[in-house]
């Protein structure tokens, strides 16, 4: 029987909120991204500082700037920092803005993006990256709205919104010393939880379908069309680099493609690998290849490592009843 998600694959953009502006770029019509949606409608409205978490890739960017967007603060500025590719030395000049003369090569007094944000939001990309000396000055900022440039002794206050991001598991870095308990509870207060691709397989053809679209815009005459068994293929692929990664396939696709149609062969290895393994374990249990009990048993190891996997492999959360309805 085919799958009621591939003969969806080559309509465009079916997204059920499509109304919605906010969320006009950011497909998901499976229960997964919808909650999501609903969480980003409601918090959006208040100033409380929101945490994204989530694996690389699956689209905390496009959340933080949706709720800036869904925001009363739309119209003033949504200033981002990426804590982890910003220099350590620099990173705090940057949130803070500096006075002149205070380091080599400060020769006019500059804003920080705390600064600038003032009014707006402020999303603090890959927070638990930041040093211990850099957590306190931010804890600051969370507790009292206020800081110094660097080299000055003026106080500055700021009503930013902090909306911050992480694909690590602050809740052990804490337990492990690297990041301070006070400013992880600060930060915590609403805490969003985006899924990985893989558990929302469901999405994967309109992700299909927008991206070919994205990409068809820049060029005409590429390739349109996925094939069922191409699509079966991606759909059941694990996506370690979730909706980024599908995205550049996609577009790797469109440009590398001839033809009209994408298929199997165009794929890459490691997808049609995997593809032919999950098959053969389908076949297995299909086939009565294995006894009831070692597919019970194979049923109860998957469902513990998928636990784990949310978990960052802390085992004592993975053994929380709600791991399992995340
Ligand atoms: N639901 C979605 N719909 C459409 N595009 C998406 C969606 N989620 C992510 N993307 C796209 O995937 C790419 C990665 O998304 P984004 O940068 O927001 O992920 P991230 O979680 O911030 O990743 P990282 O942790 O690596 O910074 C972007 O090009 C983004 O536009
Ligand atoms: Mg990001």
């Amino acid at each position: 029987m085919t799958d009621p998600n591939l003969q969806l694959k080559n309509k465009v953009i079916p997204i059920k909120i499509q109304s919605q502006v906010i969320f006009k770029d950011i497909i998901g019509s499976g229960s997964a991204m919808q909650k999501i949606f609903r969480i980003v409608e409601k918090v959006a409205v208040s100033d409380t500082t929101i945490m994204l978490n989530g694996e690389t890739g699956t689209g905390k960017g496009l959340i933080a700037r949706a709720i800036h967007l869904a925001s009363g603060r739309k119209d003033k500025s949504f200033v981002q920092i990426n804590c982890g590719a910003t220099p350590e030395g620099l990173l705090e000049s940057e949130f803070f803005g500096y006075r002149r003369g205070a380091f080599t090569g400060a020769t006019s007094d500059k804003a920080g993006k705390f600064e600038i944000a003032k009014g707006g939001t402020i999303f603090l990309d890959e927070i638990g990256d930041m040093s211990a000396d850099l957590q306190v000055k931010v804890l600051r900022v969370l507790e009292e709205g206020e800081f110094e440039r660097v080299g000055g002794n003026e106080t500055i206050k700021t009503d930013a919104r902090i909306i911050a991001a992480t694909h690590r598991d602050l809740e052990e870095e804490v337990q492990k010393g690297n990041f301070r308990e006070d400013l992880f509870y600060r930060l915590y207060v609403i805490p969003i939880m985006l899924p990985t691709l893989k558990e929302r397989q469901g999405d994967i053809p309109y992700l299909v379908s927008y991206f070919l679209e994205e990409f068809r815009q820049k060029k005409e005459d590429l390739p349109t069309k996925v094939s069922d068994k191409a699509m079966k293929i991606m759909v059941n692929y694990s996506w370690p680099g979730n909706v980024r990664e599908l995205r550049n396939l996609i577009e790797r696709l469109v440009v590398l493609n001839e033809g009209e149609e994408i298929l199997p062969e165009d794929l890459p290895e490691k997808l049609r690998i995997e593809s032919g393994q999950s098959a053969q374990r389908k076949s297995d249990i299909d086939g009565e290849g294995i006894s009831f009990n070692t597919a019970v048993s194979e049923f109860e190891k998957a469902l513990i490592i998928s636990a784990l996997e949310k978990t960052n492999w802390v085992k004592n959360k993975a053994a929380q009843p709600w791991v399992f309805g995340m």
